[in-house]
Formats: C-alpha cells, sequence, structure tokens
C-alpha cells in the first residue's frame, strides 16, 4: 500500500486527476471504476478541463460506477448516473453507451446486480478503481458489517450513511433506504486501487482502514490485503494515521 500525504483537498483531487489521466495515456481504452460524492468531483473537474484542452482521450475509456439508489432514475439529480453525467461525462469525450452505473429503478433487482456483475466480468474488471470513503469506513455502499461481500448486490443503508448523505437531499427522509453497490469481492478484482480521502472527518475512518484490523466492522480495512493501492490522503484525513 502506497500512501500519499497531500496538504489539502485541492492537492489530493490534482493527484487523483494525474492517477487517472496517467491510466488513460498508458491505456486509451482503460476500464475505469468511479466513485461518486464530494471526494472524487475536484479530480472530475480537473480531467474535463485537460480533455478540453486536448490533453486527455475518453474516446475508448469504458467505465463502470460503483453504486446507486435504489428505485431513483437517472433523471433524478441526486442519482449517481445524474451526477456523472453532469461531472464528468456530458464534459469529456467518453461514449454514455460504455458508461455503466447501476440501473436504480431495475423492475428485478436480482437480475440488475447479476448483469452488472457479469458486464464487470466480461471486461476482466476494471483497470483502476477510484474509491472515496464513508465516515463509518463504507466502501462503495459496503456498510459495516460481519461479513464481507463479495458480489454486486442490494444493500440497506445505515442511519450514519443517510445522514451523511441527507445535505444533497431536501430532507434526511426523501434519502433513499437501499443501494445498489459493487460487492467487497467485486472492488478487490481491480487492478489497481485508489483510495482518496480529505477532511478530519474521514480521520477515524481512514485510521481504521490502514492501520485497524481487517474487519467487516470496517468495510474498507480489506484494502489492506489488495496488492496495489494508493491512498491520497490529506493532512487532516491522516491524522490519526502513526504510519
Ligand atoms: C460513492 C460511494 C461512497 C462515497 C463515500 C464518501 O459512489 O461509493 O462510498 O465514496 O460515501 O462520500 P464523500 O466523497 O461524499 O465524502
Amino acid at each position: 500500500m502506497r500512501i500519499v500525504k497531500v496538504k489539502d483537498y485541492q492537492e489530493m483531487s490534482r493527484k487523483v486527476a494525474n492517477l487517472i489521466s496517467a491510466q488513460i495515456t498508458l491505456n486509451p481504452s482503460s476500464i475505469l471504476g468511479l466513485a461518486t460524492g464530494s471526494t472524487p468531483e475536484g479530480a472530475y473537474k480537473i480531467l474535463a478541463r485537460r480533455y478540453k484542452k486536448g490533453d486527455l482521450d475518453f474516446s475508448e475509456v469504458v467505465s463502470f460506477n460503483l453504486d446507486e439508489y435504489v428505485g431513483l432514475s437517472g433523471e433524478h439529480p441526486q442519482s449517481y448516473r445524474y451526477f456523472m453525467n453532469k461531472n464528468l461525462f456530458d464534459l469529456v469525450n467518453i461514449d454514455l453507451d460504455y458508461t455503466y452505473v447501476p440501473r436504480g429503478t431495475a423492475s428485478d433487482p436480482d437480475e440488475m446486480c447479476d448483469d452488472y456483475e457479469a458486464e464487470l466480468e466480461s471486461y476482466g474488471y476494471v483497470d483502476l478503481q477510484i474509491l472515496g470513503l464513508g465516515r463509518n469506513g463504507h466502501i462503495g455502499f459496503n456498510e459495516p458489517s460481519d461479513h464481507f461481500s463479495e458480489k454486486t448486490y442490494c444493500v440497506d443503508l445505515t442511519e450514519s450513511t443517510i445522514e451523511a448523505n441527507a445535505r444533497l437531499f431536501d430532507s434526511a427522509d426523501e434519502v433513499p433506504r437501499q443501494a445498489y453497490t459493487m460487492g467487497i469481492g467485486t472492488i478487490m478484482h481491480a487492478g489497481i486501487i485508489v483510495l482518496a480521502a480529505s477532511g478530519k472527518e474521514k480521520a477515524q475512518a481512514l485510521h481504521d482502514a490502514l492501520e485497524g484490523p481487517i474487519t467487516p466492522a470496517c468495510p474498507a480495512s480489506i484494502l489492506q490485503m489488495h496488492e496495489d493501492v494508493i491512498v491520497v490522503a490529506d493532512e487532516d484525513a491522516l491524522s490519526l494515521c502513526t504510519l
């Protein structure tokens, strides 16, 4: 595991954007695993700027997102499909047909999950996976639990995640109670994993993920078992780590 310690959110965003840019430059038909949320937003802005300047080409890139709220369509402003289109896909020349996000409105949840996992498998899973970190140690929407999940599945969100995400909805009542997410096993198939974290509110989770025991009570702790993880985190997020 390599730790890249940065000053703040801006520097974290530049480093994450650099890693994604390098991946696409070295392999234009890369399979990217993408996250939504505040953490990657800055990096996506930088990638969009680089594309506009002619420095990056997404035409052959394929992407798979980690997760989506159950019940939200891609037109819903809080859906992760909407987030990705607005913050990255509509700003670069990626082929939308090759941007995969779990379908929140699928009529058959089990079938949707199986199809998503099968699609990932058909590509040999992702080359580079970007992860944010939940305050409770979740990655994707893999919440603290008594076991590590394997494949893409439908998960009940915890109260702490609902509260954390309520800032993006009009009220906590509107936050969906379930989500589709790649499983821990799915995520661990990635060739390289970039875990990004910024801010004091991530410090405890980052400490537990990097320096605590490997336990499903802190899903991100499984990353200690992956052979190619790059942690890009700022001083505040790393403030509880001894390293
Ligand atoms: C989002 C995702 C989540 C977030 C995490 C951190 O697609 O998978 O695991 O990465 O909840 O969210 P932010 O970045 O908003 O702090």
